[in-house]
């Protein structure tokens, strides 16, 4: 099969597209994610897959923790502005409507809801990293539907 044909069978896989929020003390951040699973009942953990080039990917070794913000379906805009590469030492969240957890990680208020985790494992997969994390808080914000790949975003190369 050519890398093109792979790449259009997994891009059927129907995946939610959500905001994870890393870093603290200046070195703040977030992401536009969507390889994303629930991976634990007991505990309940979430796991999500990130680029290893990816500058957050720094900050992802460094943090114990992270924030899943899981977007509504007319959060394009700013499923758009996390998906922007950053520059070195460049914030993303100036700007957004946000809220601090007790640890001082974002949360982003307009979402469907959040779910704080502790980072507890993180595994080699190809080019990418599997950070696993344990959900150690989690809320509703709003109502409403979640934004998903369906609506025509794909995470591509
Ligand atoms: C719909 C969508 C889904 C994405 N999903 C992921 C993902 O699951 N993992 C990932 O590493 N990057 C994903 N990305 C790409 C990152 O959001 C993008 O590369 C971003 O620039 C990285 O931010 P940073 O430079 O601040 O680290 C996705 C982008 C879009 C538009």
């Amino acid at each position: 099969m050519s890398e093109k044909r792979f790449q259009e069978v997994l891009a059927k896989i129907p995946y939610s597209v959500c905001v994870v929020t890393v870093g603290l003390g200046g070195l703040e951040n977030g992401l536009t994610i969507s390889w994303l699973s629930q991976v634990s009942f007991e505990p309940p953990m979430l796991a999500f897959s990130i680029d290893k080039q990816h500058y957050s990917a720094e900050l992802v070794e460094d943090v114990p923790n992270f924030v899943v913000n899981l977007l509504a379906e007319d959060q394009l805009e700013i499923a758009g502005h996390f998906a922007k590469r950053s520059m070195t030492g460049d914030s993303k969240i100036e700007g957004v409507d946000y809220r601090t957890t007790e640890t001082g990680l974002a949360i982003l208020t307009d979402a469907l809801a959040y779910y704080e985790c502790d980072v507890v494992a993180q595994h080699e997969a190809g080019d990418h990293w599997i950070i696993i994390g344990e959900v150690t808080d989690a809320a509703i914000l709003n109502d409403g539907a979640p934004l998903t790949s369906a609506q025509g975003l794909r995470y591509k190369k």
